[in-house]
């Protein structure tokens, strides 16, 4: 029934999208501080600590913290998600040390004025093996194969469907979460429509202006095969192969697209793909 249903996706004015662009800019400033965080020796519970700082230092509320309480899930502890290696998401920031040669996943979020911003990006920690590499590169460019095609008159299975065939171009399989998607976000973390990194072309809800979308592929150099950590959170790959995790967040403009996570709202990216930037100037 789910493809029948009407789901209610919330369109915002370029106001709320301006205001939604502020959390936006708080997100990726607080990512890039992580990642300089992100160096050997470093704690998962060290990087959380620099994201708390940066929300703390712009009166950002975090959406992270006390998250799942309402669905029956232990609150979830920590402002990110710091996932290394074999965690492909939802890792909770503790004592684990990141080594030379790790990759770690941060997903990280934040409130201002009650709009939502919502990014994820996995770092190399070090000088990390060959495959570790393309799986991260490969993950990036999949998601910005997905933002290319989140244009108004195209549909979300346009977008999973660029996602996967992106993911799947390399000469080599790769790893594909299914349980995990992408999502609609503005006055909450997550809206309708879900947004899978695989499927058909010319299906889902019909993207419109006004629309903002998280657009998030969870790869792995293995199987897709996962489990879930007696802690209720912590995802990993069945097979122990390591996986990323990219997300950003992106508004549908009448122009073109604005990517609200990105410090520059996508303008390069979105040059170089040949999609029109349609934020401000
Ligand atoms: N931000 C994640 C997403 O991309 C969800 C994080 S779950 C939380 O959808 F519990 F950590 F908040
Ligand atoms: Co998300």
């Amino acid at each position: 029934m789910s493809g029948l249903r009407r789901e209610r996706i919330e369109v915002k004015s370029t106001d709320q999208l301006e205001a939604m662009r502020v959390a936006g800019l708080v997100v990726a400033e607080g990512l890039a501080a992580m990642r300089e965080a992100a160096k050997p020796g470093a704690t998962t519970a060290d990087i959380d600590r620099v994201g708390r700082e940066v929300l703390a230092s712009h009166n950002a509320t975090s959406n992270f913290l006390g998250y799942g309480a309402d669905y029956g899930l232990p609150p979830y502890p920590g402002v990110a998600c710091v996932s290394v290696n074999e965690v492909v998401v939802h890792g909770i920031p503790g004592p684990r040390v990141l080594q030379e040669g790790d990759i770690v996943s941060v997903d990280y979020g934040g409130i201002v004025n009650g709009w939502h911003g919502d990014s994820a990006s996995t770092f190399e920690v070090g000088e990390v093996d060959s495959d570790s590499h393309l799986l991260v590169e490969v993950t990036r460019e999949s998601m910005w194969a997905g933002i290319a095609k989140a244009l108004p008159g195209n549909r979300v299975g346009d977008i999973s469907h660029a996602v996967e065939v992106s993911i799947q171009s390399h000469g080599r399989t790769f790893g594909i979460l299914r349980e995990y998607t992408g999502h609609g976000i503005g006055t909450a973390m997550h809206q309708p429509p879900d947004v899978p990194n695989y499927g058909r072309p010319h299906r889902g809800p019909k993207i419109v202006p006004g629309m903002c979308l998280c657009i998030e592929p969870m790869v792995t150099l293995g199987s897709d095969d996962i489990a879930e950590l007696d802690d209720e959170w912590t995802v990993v790959t069945i097979d122990s192969s390591r996986a990323a995790h990219w997300e950003n967040q992106v508004a549908i403009m009448p122009n073109g697209l604005w990517v609200l996570t990105e410090p520059d709202g996508g303008r390069a990216k979105l040059a170089e793909l040949g999609v029109p930037y349609g934020g401000p100037d």
